[in-house]
This record gives structure tokens, sequence and C-alpha cells, in this order.
């Protein structure tokens, strides 16, 4: 069974206006968002700035509402879970966030951070949940007495593995990643990108990486979904995905990707102007009347396009 199925999943944002804010219209954030993650992988989900990626990253950790379709944690709709059911969903799907400068409550010790989601589920005695918050630390490459600090102490590098090893106290399944390290020095992301993969494995840990970087999405993830206005254009293996894009926006977005070998330069020049006349030629059939992606295709096992 999958880890998280997502099925026709819809979130719209009211628009309102007038004294009354009354509702006018509905920005479909996510519009028709349908994948499913398997156990242990690490899932990508890429597209241009406002294509509903923050939007749905959000719903699957229960911070906005479906306005429809369905969220599956392994066989259960997250939206009717209760008690017991709902805690270990809580549990079980943990978040890192964009800014580690802004996520992190600079006026709380990394103790009292750390701790803050062992607090919620947990019975510790101060001195357990001293040891854990310390051995978390040091897991994520801090020394211990770092507990003892404030967030300000701390480069951004370091304050995104603080906000793992809060993400990774409760050991849960399913971490989403929404740009994890985009607010990060170049030199610091591959680093901590690298940690990531890093603990993945010890922690067993599945990932739905967000980002607008083709770049971080090639070197982390075993599958990728390519999102447009709202859904997916294309699914695929990372292999599917960079060496045989097919829906023309995918085709267009691995053309943009810039190539570091100087002497492939003009050649890849060439290739993106090929891409982008048929790009203009095929937009209007490309894309449905509101011009949205058509429903996936599916055109091997593992990969599937939008494609009429
Ligand atoms: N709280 C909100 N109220 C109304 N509209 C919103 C809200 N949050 C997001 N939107 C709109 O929903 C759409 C999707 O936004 P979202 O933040 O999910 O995109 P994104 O893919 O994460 O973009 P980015 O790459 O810039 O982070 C955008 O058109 C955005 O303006
Ligand atoms: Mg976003």
């Amino acid at each position: 069974m999958a880890l998280l199925r997502v099925d026709q999943l819809k979130v719209y944002y009211p628009v309102r206006s007038g004294l009354l804010r009354r509702t006018v219209d509905y920005v479909k954030a996510v519009d028709g968002l349908s994948f499913e993650l398997q156990h242990g992988e690490t899932y990508g989900l890429v597209g241009e700035s406002g294509c509903g990626k923050t939007t749905a990253g959000r719903t699957m950790i229960g911070l906005i509402r479906a306005t429809a379709g369905e969220i599956h944690l392994e066989g259960d709709r997250i939206d009717r879970l209760s008690g017991r059911a709902l805690s270990r969903y809580r549990r079980d799907v943990q978040m890192i966030f964009q800014d580690p400068y802004s996520s992190l409550n600079p006026r709380k010790r990394v103790l009292d951070i750390i701790a803050e989601p062992l607090r919620n589920f947990e019975r510790l005695s101060p001195q357990e949940e001293r040891r854990k918050v310390r051995d978390f630390v040091e897991r994520v490459g801090l020394h211990p007495d770092s507990v003892y600090k404030y967030p300000h102490e701390f480069s951004g590098g370091q304050r995104q593995r603080i906000g793992i090893a809060r993400a990774l106290t409760l050991n849960p399944k399913l971490i989403i990643a929404d740009e994890p390290v985009s607010s990060l020095d170049v030199s610091v992301q591959a680093q901590v990108l690298n940690f990531m993969k890093d603990i993945q494995r010890e922690f067993r840990l599945t990932y739905l990486l967000i980002s607008h970087d083709l770049g971080i999405i090639r070197h982390m993830c075993d599958r990728i979904g390519i999102m447009y206005r709202g859904r997916l254009v294309e699914e695929g293996t990372r292999d599917d995905i960079f060496e045989q894009p097919q829906h023309i926006y995918a085709r267009r977005l691995v053309a943009a990707i810039p190539n570091p070998n100087p002497r492939q330069r003009d050649a890849q020049r060439e290739r993106r102007l090929q891409v982008e006349r048929e790009y203009e030629q095929l937009r209007e059939q490309s894309f449905d009347r509101e011009g949205k992606p058509h429903p996936l295709k599916r055109l091997t096992e593992s990969h599937s396009a939008a494609l009429l």
C-alpha cells in the first residue's frame, strides 16, 4: 500500500470583496492533483511560482482544508481521523519549512524549540527530555551543548538542521520539505540536502520535496511530479523526466536547465530555442480550455504525461 495517496485534490481560496466580504471568485490553487508516495522514496513536486506546491503540501499536513478530493495516509482518509488515529497522523507527518530564520522562535532556547513537539505527545521527565534533545542535536551534526543556545547564535545551515531535528523527534514516516534550502547560501544548500539524504536511511523516512529548482529535484528525487496550475502535467522517475520529457511544458523546463559544460552551451542554446518555438506552436492544444493540463495519460509503467 502507498504511504500517501492524493486523489483529485482541490484547494480553492475564496476571493472576497465589498462591504459584506462576499465571495466573488475563487483562486483554484490546487485543482485536481493526484499522486502516490511509496514508502522510503523521495518524491519531488516541482513547478513554477504560484502553481500550488505549498498549498498542496500544507493541505497534506492538515494546515489547510481541502475543498474537494481525498488524502489517504496508509489507507486512512486524513480528514476523517479522530482520537488516537489523528494523533498518530500528527506524529507521522512532519514538515521542514523554507525559512529557518523565521520558523524558529527567536526567544526560545534550542532545547525548548526541539522539545515542543515531544511535549505535545509524550510525557517525559525533564532529564529524559534533555537527554533525547541532546541526542537529536548531536545526530544532526551539532554539539549537544547547542541546546542551551538561541537561534540567532547559529548559521542558516545550522538552523535548518535544528528544524530537521525538531521534525525528527517524533519519529515520523513522512517529511514534507517545502523549499528546505532556498533561503540558504548555495554553498550550504548541498550540505543540508546531503544531510537529508543521510538521515533518510537511518530514520527510514519518506520525503515529499517541494521545490522550484530542477537541479535540487534531480539531485534528490527518485520520482518527480511536475505541477502546472494546480495539477500534474507530467510524472515519472528521474530518468523519465530528465531524459525523456514528453509534455511540451516539461520539455521546456528541462531545456532551460543551464548546462555547466561550456562546450555544449551553443548546442544547448539552439535546442532551447527549438523547444521554445515548438512550445509556441503546441501551446493551445497542450492544455484544456481553462489553460490547465489535460488528464494524465500513462506512457509506461512509471511515466505519465498530460497528453491528448
Ligand atoms: N492564503 C491564500 N489566499 C488566497 N490565495 C492564496 C493563498 N495562498 C496562496 N494563494 C494563491 O494560490 C496559488 C498557489 O500558491 P502557492 O503558494 O501554493 O504556490 P507555490 O507553488 O508554492 O509558489 P512558490 O513557488 O512561489 O512558493 C497562487 O496563485 C497564490 O497567489
Ligand atoms: Mg511555495
